[in-house]
């Protein structure tokens, strides 16, 4: 598994405890930035985790900006992406149980960095429920993004 992370200047604090808990799992990830606290715009960190999913070079995301909002809104404007903006495990693990998510979002400004990891552990770590009802549910959002997302 492995997993693209991206953030702003409003994520980046949250960063290297996202990292340091791969890390602890032997998990692969590709940093895709922000490195700094100087502003930016969180859709070019959303751009290049979701192109990163998408192409299958990695195979989940992790979005982390102020509020979660912006970055779960631009990776969802790309076929193939199911990003999810949680800020509870119970979230979390739902979205990858019957959503087959492929993003987490959420918000540094929003929750503690204790519950960020927590997030993101049940958020790699929940395969999905393979349930007849949630394949067919999924292929519908599939369906959707097919017929509307030009
Ligand atoms: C940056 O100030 C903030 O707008 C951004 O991190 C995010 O919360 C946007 O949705």
């Amino acid at each position: 598994m492995k997993i693209a992370i991206g953030v702003d200047h409003g994520g980046i604090e949250y960063k290297q405890a996202v990292i340091d808990l791969l890390e602890s799992q032997n998990i692969e990830y590709k940093d895709f930035g922000c490195y700094s606290t100087d502003s930016c715009d969180y859709t070019e960190f959303a751009e290049k985790v979701a192109k990163a999913v998408v192409s299958g070079d990695c195979d989940k995301g992790v979005l982390i900006c102020g509020t979660g909002i912006g970055m779960s809104i631009a990776a969802n404007k790309f076929k193939g992406i199911r990003c999810a903006h949680c800020h509870d495990l119970f979230s979390a693990e739902m979205t990858r149980l019957h959503n087959n998510s492929n993003v987490v979002a959420f918000g540094a400004r929003v929750i503690d960095k204790d519950l960020a990891v927590k997030i993101v552990d049940k958020f790699i770590n929940t395969p999905f429920s393979n349930e007849e009802r949630h394949i067919r549910r999924v292929n519908d959002i599939i369906r959707i993004e097919t017929e509307n997302l030009k």
